[in-house]
């Protein structure tokens, strides 16, 4: 049954739960606890995964295998061919909505287009495609205005407030209002208390309820009312053009939009702002050209990856590794082992935006912090977008200086970085 791979050891299997199963569901898989997450940064576990799984790789010779993902047997890919072989055949045969996402989700956005399947996926992932692509032009101008203005809101209020510091819960409330302005438009900027009901639903999501969150309906109806007000500038203006039928259910898509941008793509500019203040050549580089920049940007999102695991469901018995999987197993791909391989990358542990610019790494096929395939992130352009502008116009005006959340240029990365600790002193810049 097992089709001939190999099984993880008793040990491996022990190791690979402790390591990176367990640390991901006590950190949260939807809304990050601080605390956790501070202890499991002080336990360096993504350190202990990464030596776990690069041994692994070396020892199954890169080929997949079978492990235990808690009390199931589960198929662990361990080289990139087959991790993109996987991520390539999506939603079919590899459904991107094994148990936990899906009993996750289904507590605040159970119509979203990652855990649904066939014709229905497929109907839902045009409508997500039509609305988030294409952000160019005058559109994107009125993202980037918006980010400007919140940037000005968040100097001159907490910010200035704290003397010149930055922590994250000046930076994430930026995020989170500029998130409802892209995706709400600007009648929704106040709408705080629409933010707080889905965070509520994310954090009951860590409990993977398996079943629809009861205020589910009353959030769809608070962003409805921004979907009729549609308007100018804003995603959901965009609606009325996009392709969609009853099934789709418009309204269902946006927390998703809404999170991706003001919870995923913070901790990402936040990690990298981490770094720029750390990194005085890389700030300079930062500066001196917006694709050096959006290279910082991706290469906070290779070392320290949002989505750790990607993890898919076999929707019918598929080969992988040249044996037969059944239909209903999990396979488990590690962004990890993918991002810091050091028999892979010369760069693993190395901050290297360099590489997105003049190297491979923009083609290299273990890098999928933004997944890829035909599931792949719709809305990776858009957050490279107003992250550079964010993170641009941050640095043109203001010298960060990283001043918890540290890292040595001239040492290996850190394996893991806290953004919930990142503190950092923005200097005006005329003060360089
Ligand atoms: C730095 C920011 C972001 C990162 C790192 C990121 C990463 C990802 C990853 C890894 C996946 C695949 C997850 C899986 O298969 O389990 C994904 C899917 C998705 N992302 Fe993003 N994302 C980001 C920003 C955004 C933004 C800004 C939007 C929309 C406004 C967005 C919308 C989506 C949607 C709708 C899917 C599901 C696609 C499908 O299943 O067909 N993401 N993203």
């Amino acid at each position: 049954m097992d089709g001939g791979l190999r099984r993880a050891s008793l040990i491996e299997n022990v190791r690979f739960n402790a390591a990176v199963v367990i640390p991901a569901a006590v950190q949260g898989l939807f809304s990050r606890r601080r605390a956790a997450v501070g202890a499991a940064t002080r336990a360096g576990v993504d350190g202990q995964a990464i030596a776990l799984l690069t041994g692994m790789a070396r020892r199954y010779k890169g080929r997949p295998i079978w492990i235990r993902l808690g009390r199931e047997q589960a198929v662990l890919v361990l080289g990139p061919e087959d991790a993109v072989r996987v991520l390539e055949q999506a939603p079919e045969p590899f459904a991107s909505d094994p148990p936990s996402k899906r009993n996750g989700m289904l507590a605040f956005q159970p119509d979203a287009v990652t855990i649904s399947r066939g014709a229905l996926w497929r109907n839902r992932r045009r409508f997500n495609e039509a609305v988030l692509s294409g952000g160019g032009g005058p559109l994107l101008r009125t993202w980037l205005d918006a980010s400007d203005d919140e940037l000005d809101r968040m100097l001159a209020g907490p910010v200035a407030i704290a003397a010149g510091e930055l922590d994250w819960q000046a930076f994430h409330g930026m995020m989170q209002r500029l998130a409802r302005r892209i995706v709400l438009g600007e009648g929704a900027a106040e709408d705080e208390a629409l933010t707080r009901l889905l965070e509520d639903l994310m954090a009951d999501a860590n409990a993977l309820p398996g079943e629809t969150g009861p205020e589910v309906g009353q959030l769809e109806e608070m962003i409805a009312r921004h979907v009729d007000r549609a308007d100018r500038g804003s995603l959901v203006a965009r609606f009325s053009g996009a392709p969609a039928t009853a099934r789709t259910n418009s309204v269902g898509q946006v927390p998703h939009w809404l999170f991706a941008l003001g919870d995923t793509l913070a901790i990402n500019l936040f990690r990298a702002l981490a770094v720029l203040g750390s990194d005085g050549d890389g700030l300079a580089g930062a500066r001196r050209s917006r694709e050096l920049l959006r290279a910082c940007l991706q290469e906070a999102m290779r070392l320290w990856p949002t989505t750790p695991i990607l993890v898919r469901e076999t929707t019918k018995a598929v080969e992988i590794g040249g044996e037969r999987i059944p239909k209903g197993t999990q396979v488990v791909i590690s962004n990890l082992l993918g991002h810091r391989n050091p028999d892979r990358l010369d760069q693993a542990d190395r901050f290297a935006p360099e590489t997105w610019v003049h190297g491979d790494a923009a083609s290299e096929p273990s890098f999928n912090h933004f997944s890829r395939g035909p599931q792949a992130c719709p809305g990776a352009t858009l957050a490279i977008g107003v992250g550079e502008e964010t993170l641009g116009s941050l640095i043109d005006r203001f010298t960060p200086r990283t001043l918890s959340g540290f890292v040595d240029p001239a040492k290996p990365m850190p394996r893991m970085l806290d953004f919930f600790s990142i503190r950092i002193r923005l200097d005006p810049v005329w003060a360089r």
